[in-house]
């Protein structure tokens, strides 16, 4: 199973996402493959925005190693599920999407009804990197429940 991230900048909410569900899928011994993009190329090529690591870190969430890239044509067929933080990164998913391709998008926040909101708020402006976390570990928690 391949699971593909996306938000804008590939610097706080898609990285943070795939550092979750890659830890969570090790400690469960969960077969997953795991990576993230951005539909914005400003920051291709960049590790994670640094109060991320630092919030994710402080979770136990290694975000270091990370490379911000951007959403390609290929992703499409390279992944089984892409999951988008908000509306707006889902609606470029789908402007993206080649002819023909049929691989399941869906919002992240759907895997956390529980939240009582539908988009991961972008914390790089919100600056609430805690809240953005809280609502990510917990869409993981879903997401792995459904896979599993
Ligand atoms: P992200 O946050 O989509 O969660 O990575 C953003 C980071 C940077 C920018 C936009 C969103 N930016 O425009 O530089």
């Amino acid at each position: 199973m391949k699971v593909l991230f996306v938000c804008l900048g590939n610097i706080c909410r898609s990285p943070a996402a795939e550092g979750a569900l890659r830890k969570r899928a090790d400690e469960a011994g969960l077969p997953l493959s795991v990576d993230s993009a951005g539909t914005g190329s400003w920051h291709v090529g960049e590790p994670p925005y640094r109060p991320m690591i630092e919030a994710a870190g402080r979770r136990g969430i290694r975000l270091n190693d990370l490379r911000a890239r951007c959403l390609r044509a290929s992703d499409f067929d390279a992944f089984d599920l892409i999951i988008a933080m908000d509306h707006d990164n889902l609606d470029e998913i789908e402007r993206l999407r080649p002819a023909g391709n049929e691989t399941p998008a869906r919002l992240f926040l759907e895997y956390a009804p529980q939240a009582g909101e539908s988009d991961v708020p972008d914390p790089y402006y919100t600056r609430d990197f805690e809240r953005a976390l809280d609502l990510i570990e917990m869409a993981t928690d879903g997401l792995l429940q459904s896979l599993a």
